[in-house]
């Protein structure tokens, strides 16, 4: 039995699930989202589909969203999701499932790893004890989801508590002119990883320094993953720490595609 698990990720949580799925799982191929690969135009035949994200703003992020909008999938497959996030799933199942009753297909099983949150000014400070805790228990949690993946086992979505509140918290989420308050500090050294990260091709190097160009997810890649920590968003980042996936390294967020 083959599996495709298409993931988005910026610090690397997600990927590193994905990854491990692979290895748990039979003949698993795992393929980016990413701005150079948000239309793929063969049908997605494999017998299994998985998702792999990060939850944004109590919900999909807006690329993961667009992607499943353009894919073209087999109403057989059988359709899972992992999502992972600081606190919880909130809508991101039910709008992903919501994507694919729309082409025919449904989402059968949705599972969720709590991982450190990246979004320092939710989530910091956050006791690095527990991202540490957090980051161990993935592995297992990954092993056990892949059993259930290998089972095939179909569990109806919960309810969403507090629907209003997550509605608006998502709506306040709109990738665009959100970037302007990134900026690059006297550390920055041209080295130019922050636009190769970026999944939505955001960002250029011009006269030595970073530029984004208004199409933000607000994934926060390029200001965890600067080798210099130059990057800074307002002065909220300012002396704060840095995260990304300790089992995860920065080539394997470069764009394949
Ligand atoms: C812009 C942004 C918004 C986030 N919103 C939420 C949220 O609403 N709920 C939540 O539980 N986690 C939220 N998080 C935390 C991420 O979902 C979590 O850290 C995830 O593991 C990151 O995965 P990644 O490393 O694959 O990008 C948010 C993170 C970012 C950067």
């Amino acid at each position: 039995m083959d599996t495709t698990i298409y993931y988005f990720t910026s610090t690397g949580n997600s990927l590193k699930i994905a990854k491990d799925l692979k290895d748990d799982l039979e003949n698993t191929s795992i393929v980016q989202i990413c701005k150079n690969n948000m239309n793929i135009k063969s049908e997605t035949k494999s017998e299994r589909i998985g998702f792999v994200f990060p939850v944004y703003f109590r919900g999909l992020p807006h690329m993961v969203k667009k992607f499943v909008e353009n894919l073209n999938i087999n109403v057989n497959s059988y359709c899972f999701a992992v999502a992972s996030y600081g606190s919880n799933a909130a809508l991101s199942f039910e709008q992903l499932n919501h994507l694919l009753t729309s082409k025919g297909a449904v989402l059968s099983r949705a599972f969720g790893i709590p991982m450190p949150g990246t979004m320092w000014s939710m989530y910091y400070p956050h006791p690095k004890e527990d991202y540490i805790n957090r980051i161990e228990a993935q592995r297992e949690l990954t092993r056990e989801i892949a059993k259930e993946i290998n089972n095939k086992t179909i569990v109806k979505l919960s309810e969403i508590n507090n629907r209003t509140l997550e509605e608006k918290m998502y709506s306040s989420f709109q990738p665009s002119g959100e970037d302007k308050d990134f900026w690059a500090d006297e550390k920055c050294d041209d080295c130019g990883i922050c636009a190769r990260i970026c999944a939505a091709n955001n960002i250029i190097m011009s006269n030595q320094r970073p530029q984004w160009q208004h199409q933000c997810e607000q994934c926060l890649a390029c200001l965890h993953w600067c080798p210099k920590e130059s990057i800074q968003y307002k002065k909220d980042s300012l002396n704060k720490e840095r995260y990304h996936n300790p089992y995860v390294k920065v080539e394997e967020l470069f764009q394949k595609h």
